[in-house]
């Protein structure tokens, strides 16, 4: 989690045989595609065209943005509030499975060409094509484009603890000292990716530090939105899985329940998601 963060110029390098391989066998094990809330996403491997490998090949428009791609993962899922947290959720476990095999990634939600993926992907009713990321191996020298882009998002500037998490209420801080051991799974959750690096994740721990509330801050007008389905429900997803996966590995037990605890909320954007209760 901490080695991800967003690539978009890639080295021509074509993609290794084995790191290929091992995403193949992670996409066809079904449990890798079910997350915590329902919803099975269904996410391919199209290969960039020139890029390494058989198959067609396509040219696909990530406006410039994305330089030297080899291959993209593309995802497709019921454009519902479960289905895009659950999104979330498996899309990031399977970009922190690229990273892990030295691969760059990076999330995109607005800036592609949307019918040219749809053409590759049978869509089915009522499904949508959240998300892609391209795969490559990172060029070292970022282009001028990709410093601007970090620039213009801020992608540097991830929020401090005391914007995002709070004790017990909204309005009084959490420091990473009160939070014990879950100080590191919160940290995950800090340094996240999220659409236009928003960061629009809200914590609320509870007073007996048995559960972690998490709620959605909308941005109000976000044109993320303006794409016909909910951007921001995808940061939530990708959250809960930085959350969740720290836990496991640092043997915390629990588990996602859905039951708002009815903390008065101090912002009217504030929307209730989900929580972690340790058992
Ligand atoms: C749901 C989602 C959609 C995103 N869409 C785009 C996009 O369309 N274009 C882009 O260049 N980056 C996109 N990003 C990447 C974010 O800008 C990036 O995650 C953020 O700036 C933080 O930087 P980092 O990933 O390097 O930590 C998206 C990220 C998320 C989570």
């Amino acid at each position: 989690m901490e080695k991800r963060k967003s690539v978009r110029t890639y080295e021509v390098t074509p993609i290794a045989p084995a790191a290929h391989a091992s995403i193949m066998e992670y996409l066809a094990a079904e449990e890798n595609l079910r997350g915590p809330f329902g919803g099975v996403p269904g996410i391919e491997w199209i290969w960039a065209k020139n890029g390494a490998g058989e198959g067609k090949g396509m040219k696909l428009g990530a406006y410039g943005i994305i330089v030297n791609p080899q291959a993209y993962l593309v995802g497709s899922v019921r454009n519902e509030k479960l289905a895009l947290l659950e999104f979330g959720y498996t899309f990031q476990k399977l970009i922190l499975h690229a990273t892990g095999l030295g691969l760059g990634t990076c999330w995109i939600g607005g800036t592609f060409n949307r019918k040219s993926f749809a053409r590759e992907l049978e869509l089915a009713e009522g499904e949508i094509i959240p998300c892609i990321t391209p795969l490559g191996y990172a060029r070292e020298k970022q282009r001028l484009l990709d410093t601007t882009m970090r620039y213009v998002v801020k992608a540097d500037n991830k929020k401090p603890w005391k914007d995002l998490f709070c004790d017990s209420r909204f309005g009084q801080p959490l420091s990473p000292e009160a939070a014990g051991e879950l100080a590191v799974p919160l940290e995950m959750v800090r340094i996240g990716p999220s659409a236009s690096n928003k960061q629009p994740w809200r914590l609320v721990m509870s007073p007996d530090r048995r559960q972690v509330h998490f709620y959605l801050l909308h941005t109000p007008n976000y044109s993320g939105n303006k794409l016909g389905f909910q951007m921001q429900r995808i940061d939530i997803g990708i959250a809960a899985c930085n959350f969740e996966l720290a836990c496991r590995e640092l043997g915390i037990a629990g588990a996602w329940t859905m039951n708002d605890p009815g903390i008065e909320a101090d912002s009217p954007h504030l929307e209730y998601m989900l929580s972690y209760t340790l058992s």
